[in-house]
């Protein structure tokens, strides 16, 4: 899709997909929307409703943790149903309904659709995982729907930096958003550093990327910490001298290395940023307020604070500072405690199903085994079913596993259900079969392994 001499293009198949959206959107009188409750989803949302505000239509918003067949049945009491960060695993369950459907999402499709408007970049050769989320394609719609949409590329790109497209750097329909957003003057690309910016005791302590262990979550420790390195503790990153944010960058590098923390999770820490100067934000600040609106029920606030409304802004900042301890004394449990490991996973059991994504991503790349695909496991309110969050890292990707598809073909064995991208994937299960599923899962990932070695060896 690439081609830098001409800049990048967007596939003719996914624009034509795009503007039969539009379409669809124009026809309708009476919209209903529904999206998924993380940040990227929260982030498609809050740009649908712009977009729709803004065409004068009227239209219902919701947000949901997962998709059923039993939501579709239920959501066709409006002319036109648009999904967005969900939808292309509900296909024959859409297809069913009484109104017109658009499909907004990135999660790779099993099949296309001839009845419904089925927007996803797989269809048109783009990895989803990597180059295009949720909000990357309602922005796509947004901005070929008028022109004036492009002020909201701050919310598109807090939706890109939760799904964690921004870790390898920018590619696919993210990329064509960077550079027409550069053209207009919107975004800014700026290095990131292995020191969190802000006030360095601060900082540092509430620092989960990196996670750094017995720093992270103790500003005693880390007053300690920078007075013995000789290191002024009041005192921003940004205003030390070249041979002072030399030490502190070699001190956090070494501490990461003594607590066995990949080169390549220190890569991803010093990646690009991207900043937007009309809402005074990196999109990973963006993110981490919609997370935190999301992961606690609070996704209307969500909406709002990404469409600029300052009192949703202030509590969500509140709720980010409440999230990030709760974090933080789980990770510096887990560290302590450790977790469970078989062969080629390794999983823990946590009561606030909220943190389980996040809590397995930084467990496995700052201080687990980065070479096991790593398990979080919550029950249910109800406690009937047992819901699990699973993450990969790309090298474990390059060695066969695909956490999608093993979590999807495992959970079912169990009467479960499940399903995702092949690096960060979740299921539903039954509560009891935990301990079978895991076994199984374990077996299914190292067979995905052996399956690619062969194939490398053949
Ligand atoms: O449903 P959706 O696709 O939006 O969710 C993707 C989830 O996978 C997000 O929580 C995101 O943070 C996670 N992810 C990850 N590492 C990646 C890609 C995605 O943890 N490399
Ligand atoms: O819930 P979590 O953030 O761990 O989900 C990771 C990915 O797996 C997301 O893309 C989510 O949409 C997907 N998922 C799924 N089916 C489930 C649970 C999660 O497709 N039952
Ligand atoms: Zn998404």
């Amino acid at each position: 899709m690439r081609e830098m001499d001409q800049g990048v293009q967007i596939p003719p198949k996914l624009l034509s997909s795009i503007f039969l959206a539009k379409e669809e959107i124009d026809k309708a009188s009476n919209i209903r929307v529904i999206s998924h409750y993380d940040a990227d989803g929260i982030s498609s949302a809050a740009i649908l409703c712009a977009l729709l505000n803004r065409a004068g239509k009227t239209f219902q918003i919701s947000m949901i943790k997962g998709l059923t067949d039993e939501i579709v049945a239920d959501s066709d009491d409006s002319d036109l149903l648009i999904l967005s960060d969900m939808g292309s695993s509900n296909l024959d369950a859409l297809e069913k309904l009484n109104c017109r459907v658009v499909v907004l999402d990135h999660h790779k499709p099993l099949r296309d659709s001839e009845k419904v408007v089925h927007v996803n970049p797989h269809l048109s050769d783009i990895d989803g995982m990597t180059s295009a989320c949720g909000a990357s394609i309602c922005m796509l719609l947004a901005v070929n729907t008028d022109e004036k949409n492009w002020d909201l590329l701050p919310i598109a790109f807090g939706g890109i930096a939760g799904d964690r497209q921004t870790i390898k750097g920018l590619s696919g329909v993210n990329i064509w958003l960077f550079e027409e957003g550069l053209k207009r003057g919107i975004i800014e690309a700026v290095p990131g550093s292995l020191v969190p910016s802000g006030n360095l005791v601060d900082a540092i302590t509430s620092s989960t990327e990196p996670y750094l262990i017995g720093l992270s979550g103790d500003k005693d420790a880390v007053r300690t910490f920078l007075i013995d390195a000789g290191l002024p503790i009041n005192s921003d990153y940004a205003s030390l001298n070249d041979e002072m944010k030399m030490k502190l960058s070699s001190l956090i590098a070494l501490k990461l290395i003594s607590q066995g923390t990949p080169l390549e999770t220190m890569e991803e820490v010093v990646r690009d940023r991207y900043y937007f100067k009309s809402v005074d934000m990196e999109a990973e600040m963006m993110s981490s307020l919609l997370n935190a609106c999301g992961r606690t029920g609070q996704e209307g606030m969500g909406v709002s604070l990404a469409l600029g409304d300052k009192s949703a802004m202030a509590s969500a900042m509140e709720l980010r500072n409440e999230y990030g301890s709760e974090l933080l004394s789980s990770l510096n449990d887990l560290s302590q405690n450790g977790i469970t490991k078989l062969n080629n996973i390794q999983y823990f059991y946590n009561t606030k199903s909220g943190l389980s994504g996040i809590l397995c991503g930084i467990t496995m790349q700052y201080f687990g085994d980065a070479d096991k695909a790593t398990l979080a496991l919550s029950e249910s309110d109800d406690k009937t079913k047992m819901k699990i969050s699973s993450r990969g890292t790309f090298p474990l990707l390059d060695l066969g596993v695909d956490l999608a598809e093993a979590l999807r073909e495992t959970s079912a064995q169990v009467n479960g259900f499940g399903g995702g991208h092949r690096i960060a994937a979740g299921a539903t299960i039954p509560i009891g079969e935990d301990k079978k599923f895991l076994e199984l899962l374990d077996v299914k990932i190292g067979e995905q392994k052996k399956a690619k070695s062969e194939e490398t060896t053949s």
